[in-house]
């Protein structure tokens, strides 16, 4: 309807070997992913423990994440870094296409156990967007034949790093357990340090009370499998970046 903002996706697959020039239908299940998490369609929502954060899971965001263009560009780049070489066409990666008015996703191979990293709203347009290892680019489960990495295989790479990409910060507030730093978001509970791999519930930390850490939100580090929700406040604060004065007031109109 009127109100969903349509957020065109540009993705440029940089490949050097073969591998890495993955399939569009793996392309097209990132998106499909990107289009589930953000909309609180992913049916592993259903995993939220019983009488944990059901009050606070976001009711979906009014966004349609639709693929504008699908580049496959051969790079001599063996493996890219963080420093945004991805991103320009001189530096073996491929320009941006109109940051303003699209979604930019480089997918590459990164190195350094690096899945992806993101630029938060407001920076320059020529590096704007986010950039996925390919093996953690879409979703094993839409595409068993896809090249993907163990327990980075249901696309939710894409979803942690857009979910920086409109301005979420990592949910233990990057402070490496001082229970100091925080994500700037309301109710999502005070968190210590990173959660990896599968936790049990309740996993606490910062005297965060009997449900502890919130370890499934999109924003912590847990595998793929073990994460599957945005809080109601983060939804807020991701649609803040599309109004009329957000960073982002250009897209989806
Ligand atoms: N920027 C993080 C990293 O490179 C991404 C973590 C994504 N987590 C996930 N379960 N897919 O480590
Ligand atoms: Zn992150
Ligand atoms: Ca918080």
């Amino acid at each position: 309807d009127g109100d969903t903002i349509e957020i065109p996706v540009v993705v440029h697959v940089l490949w050097n070997t073969p591998a890495q020039d993955i399939s569009d239908a793996q392309v097209q299940s990132q998106i499909s992913v990107l289009n589930e998490d953000f909309q609180n369609k992913n049916t592993d929502g259903t995993l939220l423990p019983a009488n944990s954060f059901q009050a606070v899971r976001s009711q979906g965001l009014p966004v349609r994440f639709v693929l504008a263009q699908a580049i496959h560009k051969y790079t001599k780049t063996s493996s890219f870094s963080s420093n945004d070489a991805v991103k320009n066409s001189k530096r073996g990666g491929d320009n941006a296409i109109d940051a303003a008015e699209n979604l930019n996703i480089w997918v590459c191979n990164l190195g350094q156990g690096l899945l992806g990293y993101a630029q938060f709203p407001g920076g320059s347009l020529s590096t704007d967007g986010v950039v996925i290892l390919y093996k953690a680019f879409g979703s094993r489960a839409k595409v068993p034949g896809g090249t993907f990495t163990t327990s980075y295989d249901l696309g939710r790479t894409a979803t942690h790093e857009v979910g920086h990409w409109m301005n979420l910060r990592h949910i233990w507030g990057d402070d490496n357990g001082a229970c100091s730093g925080s994500d700037l978001v309301t109710d999502t509970p005070n968190q210590g340090a990173e959660n990896y791999g599968t936790p049990t519930y309740p996993h606490t930390s910062c005297s965060n009370g009997s449900k502890g850490d919130m370890f499934m939100n999109y924003m912590d580090y847990t595998d793929d499998k073990a994460m599957y929700m945005f809080s109601a406040n983060q939804k807020d604060r991701m649609m803040a970046i599309f109004t009329a004065s957000g960073p982002r007031s250009k897209m989806g109109d």
